[in-house]
């Protein structure tokens, strides 16, 4: 049932979404399910994440402990929707609704109990997660499949305290979220199979393509084949063989991505990589885990990239780079 209801082939007779279209924009945003998705975390992940369930036709809540973060989500949404009006790539109507379709709320109780799947994109730490699942499995319905947008850790770590690992499992989204076309599906051993096949509905349902982990490994597979490459830049880097900008052009003018490691680092969050790399060492205890210094340093000193002005680049206010930092 709950697979149907994600799907969009709800009871009250949804129309399903044209499966010819995958642009989240052109997704279903003319077609509500009565699916009900609650967004823990209204940062730049969880904000877009929700605006892409509302996308889709579902009724979302955002939630986030900061008054002020949900403004600042809502201000950034409008901003990335109005643009993508302008531009043509949705309606104003198409707009409206999704909107219409997306409350925000500081009010957690209240929230959880009607959502069918949570995702939570709340700030990169375990306990947080942990405690935060521990609540959320005190007052979801018994159906509710408890989802974390976490880029390292795995189902059965975060979902240790509830009483429902078979409903726990990663949907990780790619920044930014209303964009990239990945959503990774990370099951623990306790994880059932009918919360996976939800959780693919619902990643299709989205216009995404879903990438299935059937084992948990912290990081997944593109954050690890990201890291490898990140952790070899900046050992470039501070071997002194190139600069943060040419090791970024190689990358693009050699290897045709899209951005840069330094680049794509300034964009994430250089404390995301941080934290990341930390979760890791924790693990493993292996020195080679850690965070590089001179990323450290950055973190240390406030400079998290483009949302605080500064990461290895510089930016002006309206978040143009103005040269390696
Ligand atoms: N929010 C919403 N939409 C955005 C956006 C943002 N922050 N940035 C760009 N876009 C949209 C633009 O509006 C534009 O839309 P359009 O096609 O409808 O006109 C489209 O994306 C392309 O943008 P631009 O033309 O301005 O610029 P680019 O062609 O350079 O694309 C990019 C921007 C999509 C960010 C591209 O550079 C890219 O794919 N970069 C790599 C991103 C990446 O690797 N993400 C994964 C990061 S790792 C991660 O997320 C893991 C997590 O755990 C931290």
């Amino acid at each position: 049932m709950l697979a149907s209801i994600l799907d969009g082939d709800d009871a009250a007779g949804a129309a399903r979404p044209d499966e010819e279209l995958t642009d989240v924009e052109n997704n279903a945003a003319d077609t509500p399910t009565d699916g009900r998705i609650l967004v823990v975390g209204a940062g730049a992940m969880g904000a877009q994440i929700a605006m892409a369930c509302a996308l889709a036709g579902y009724r979302v809540r955002l939630h986030d402990i900061a008054e002020e973060s949900l403004e600042k989500a809502r201000a950034n949404l409008t901003g990335v929707m109005e643009r993508r009006v302008a531009k043509g790539r949705l309606s104003q109507a198409e707009s409206d609704a999704a909107f219409a379709r997306l409350e925000s709320t500081t009010d957690l109780d209240g929230a959880a109990v009607d959502a069918d799947v949570v995702i939570e994109a709340a700030v990169e730490k375990l306990e947080v997660k942990q405690d935060l699942f521990a609540r959320l499995d005190t007052l979801c319905p018994s159906h509710t499949i408890l989802a974390s947008n976490s880029s390292s850790f795995v189902p059965s770590a975060i979902g240790a305290r509830t009483e429902r690992p078979d409903r726990v499992c990663n949907l990780h989204f790619f920044n930014p979220a209303l964009v990239m076309k990945c959503v990774e599906v990370v099951r623990s051993p306790d994880t059932s199979d009918a919360t996976m096949d939800a959780a693919v509905a619902l990643v299709e349902r989205l216009g995404k393509e879903a990438v299935v982990l059937n084992k948990e490994i912290n990081g997944f597979v593109a954050n690890r084949i990201l890291g490898a490459l990140r952790d070899e830049a900046v050992a470039l880097l501070e071997g002194g063989y190139a600069s943060v900008s040419d090791i970024d052009k190689a990358c693009r003018t050699a290897l045709g991505h899209p951005m840069g490691p330094f680049e794509l680092q300034d964009m994430t969050g250089l404390d995301i990589g941080h934290a990341v790399k930390q979760g890791r060492y924790a693990e493993s205890g292996d020195p080679a885990d850690q965070p590089q210094r001179s990323l450290a340093e950055r973190v240390e000193a406030g400079h998290l990239g483009r949302k605080t002005g500064q990461g290895w680049y510089r930016y002006d206010s309206e978040g143009n780079k103005l040269g390696e930092a």
